[in-house]
């Protein structure tokens, strides 16, 4: 089957580097993964490997503002009241404008999902989350999603799609209580699956501290991934995280990945 994850959580906390290198453990044992970058600020192809020349190139899909037209029938910015598709046709999106990362990994810059409660109900927002809806994927591939911290923009029908929401969660209050929000907000949403990974735990007593804040939230985890400065060097070098050598860095996100395919 296909399997579409979205990976959450708090600003800083590690959703990009946890998404860049689950991805490449999948994409290694022959997955195609799709990669989706839904973070404005985004990151996700410099953790995936794509080169800093093709980067520059990246025109997020929010503004392609003539595909934008073709598919919804509006142009972002025009007045157009309700005359827009919420439906727009999706499926060739991917073959037209992913790039290609390290592993074989398919890219997609998004770039800003505005939620109807700022006082947009736009184009470009029906197309991306029509995209992450309705993208029909092949069986045994694989969609990974990284997220900026809110969920709002998304919605419900666009959240009950993804299969599994992964949040990490790093020590902290401010990291606990927003992964905690996001988790509770996705399963209200419909999400069918949701958990936590820990991530920066430099000490036995961070990883008590979370595993009791997370118990009494009722929110399990499955991986307690270690603070390792190697990368943060392989990011201030521009290497991708899976390249960083840090193996048990990467030993815990297969722990999550172990637990995603028990569950589908
Ligand atoms: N386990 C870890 N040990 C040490 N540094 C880490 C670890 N995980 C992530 N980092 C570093 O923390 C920084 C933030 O990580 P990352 O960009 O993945 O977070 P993010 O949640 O995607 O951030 P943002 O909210 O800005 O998108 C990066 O410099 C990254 O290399
Ligand atoms: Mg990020």
């Amino acid at each position: 089957m296909a399997l579409k994850i979205a990976i959450s959580g708090k600003g800083g906390t590690g959703k990009t580097t946890v998404a860049a290198i689950l991805a490449s453990l999948y994409a290694r044992d022959g997955c195609r993964v799709l990669a989706v970058d839904a973070d404005p600020a985004s990151s996700l192809p410099a953790a995936l490997g794509v080169p800093e020349e093709v980067r520059k190139r990246i025109v997020p899909l929010s503004q392609m503002l003539d595909i934008i037209e073709e598919r919804t029938g509006a142009r972002p910015g025009e007045s157009y009241g309700n005359l827009f598709s919420l439906n727009p046709r999706v499926d060739d999106l991917v073959r037209r404008y992913a790039i290609r990362g390290g592993d074989c990994i398919d890219v997609l810059v998004l770039g800003t999902i505005k939620a109807p409660g700022s006082g947009c109900f736009c184009p470009e927002s029906s197309l991306l989350k029509g995209l992450l809806r309705h993208l029909v994927m092949e069986d045994g591939s694989l969609l990974i999603l990284d997220m900026e911290a809110g969920l709002e923009h998304l919605g419900r029908s666009t959240l009950r799609s993804v299969d599994v929401m992964v949040v990490v969660i790093e020590p902290g209050q401010r990291s606990v209580e927003t992964g905690v929000r996001i988790a509770s907000m996705a399963k209200d949403m419909g999400v069918r699956e949701v958990c936590a990974i820990l991530n920066k735990v430099s000490s036995s007593h961070h990883r008590d501290e979370l595993h009791r804040q997370l118990e009494t939230a009722g929110l399990p985890y499955k991986g307690v991934i270690p603070l390792d400065l190697r990368l943060v060097e392989a990011d201030l070098a521009g290497l991708r995280p899976i390249d960083c050598g840090a193996e048990q860095v990467f030993q815990e996100i297969a722990r999550l990945r172990e637990h995603i395919d028990k569950i589908t």
